[in-house]
C-alpha cells in the first residue's frame, strides 16, 4: 500500500477582500505576510505538487493542514476548486491546522468544513472530529488542533474529550488487523532550539502521548503531522515512527516543496518516499530520507 502526505500550502487569496477585513488579527498577518511569506508559498508550486501526487497514483492521500493563509473565505474557495480538481471524496483526507482557524469569525462561519468537508468523515454521528477512514488495509484516524489563538501565537489544542474519542477510535474492530495512522496538524514534541517554539507547540501533547502509551498494541502504527515545514522522522517511545512532512507549496533555495509516499508492506511502513520539488525542471524527484535523489541514494549504499 502506498499513502502520500501533504500539508502546509498557505493559499493566500484576497480576492474581493477590502481593508475593512485586516481590522482584527489578520491585519498583523497580513503584514507579516507581505514582508516574507507571500514570496516564499506559490500556488502554482502547489498545483504542481497535486498533479504529481495523483500521478503517482496513491492507495490514499492525507492532507495535515495549514491549507490557506489568513482564514479568509477566498482563501478556502481557491484551495477547494482544486483539491476537488484532484480528488473525489474517498481519495483524500484532511484536518485543519492553526492558520485555517486564523480568526475566530472564520471558525464561527464553519468555513473549514463548507468547503473541505467533503474530506472529512467523522468517526461518530455526534462530532466532527475525530476523522475516521478505512481504506482496504489502513485504517486511518485524524485529529484537530486548530483553536483560534491570540496574535502571534501558533499553538494547537486537542482536548481531553477528543484523546478520549481517538482511543475509542482506535480500539474498534476494523481497525484491528489493519495498518493504524494518525494524522494531526501538530508536531507531538517540543523543538527547544527552534525560534518561538513555545508559541507553536501542540499544548497538550503530553496527553496525547500518554493516551497513545495507554493503547499499546492498539495504537497507531504511524504518525504524521504538519507544522513545521520540514522533513523529520521522529518515534515514539515504543518506537513507532512519528514522520512531519514539509511544506507543500514553499519555494526557495534552502526549503523546497515536497510531499511524502509512505509505503506500508506486511503491516509495517517499509520505508518513505520525499517527492521534493526541483526549480529547473518544475517536477519532483523521488528522494530517500536525507534529502537524496533515489538513484544517488542507491549508488550511495
Ligand atoms: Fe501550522
Amino acid at each position: 500500500m502506498r499513502i502520500a502526505h501533504f500539508s502546509d500550502t498557505h493559499v493566500l487569496s484576497l480576492t474581493g477582500v477590502g481593508p475593512g477585513r485586516f481590522l482584527n488579527k489578520r491585519w498583523t498577518g497580513a503584514v507579516n505576510l507581505a514582508m516574507n511569506r507571500s514570496r516564499h508559498y506559490r500556488v502554482e508550486i502547489f498545483e504542481a505538487l497535486l498533479a504529481a501526487v495523483v500521478a503517482e497514483a496513491p492507495d490514499h492521500t492525507l492532507c495535515t493542514g495549514d491549507l490557506v493563509n489568513l482564514a479568509l473565505e477566498p482563501e478556502f474557495v481557491r484551495v477547494s476548486e482544486l483539491l476537488h480538481g484532484h480528488f473525489g471524496a474517498d481519495s483524500l483526507t484532511l484536518v485543519p491546522g492553526n492558520h485555517d482557524a486564523y480568526c475566530k469569525d472564520a471558525v464561527d462561519a464553519g468555513l473549514f468544513a463548507r468547503w473541505f468537508g467533503a474530506w472529512q468523515p467523522p468517526a461518530t454521528a455526534d462530532d466532527a472530529y475525530p476523522v475516521l477512514r478505512v481504506v482496504d488495509d489502513a485504517f486511518i484516524v485524524g485529529l484537530t488542533t486548530a483553536r483560534p489563538t491570540p496574535v502571534f501565537m501558533a499553538t494547537g489544542t486537542l482536548g481531553d474529550a477528543q484523546i478520549a474519542a481517538m482511543q475509542a477510535a482506535f480500539r474498534r474492530p476494523e481497525a484491528r488487523d489493519r495498518f493504524r495512522v494518525l494524522m494531526l496538524h501538530h508536531p507531538l514534541f517540543p523543538e527547544p532550539k527552534r525560534r518561538l517554539d513555545t508559541m507553536r507547540r501542540l499544548t497538550d501533547a503530553d496527553a496525547l502521548l500518554a493516551a497513545l502509551a495507554e493503547l499499546g498494541d492498539d495504537g497507531p502504527g504511524l504518525v504524521v503531522h504538519g507544522h513545521n515545514h520540514e522533513f523529520k522522522r521522529m518515534a515514539l517511545p515504543s518506537g513507532v515512527p512519528v514522520i512531519q512532512v514539509a511544506s507543500a507549496s514553499r519555494s526557495g533555495s534552502t526549503h523546497r516543496a515536497e510531499f511524502n509516499v509512505y509505503v506500508i508492506e506486511d503491516g509495517r511502513l517499509a520505508g518513505v518516499e520525499r517527492h521534493i520539488h526541483d526549480p529547473d525542471t518544475g517536477s519532483f524527484r523521488i528522494c530517500d530520507e536525507a534529502g537524496r535523489p533515489q538513484a544517488a541514494a542507491r549508488a550511495a549504499s
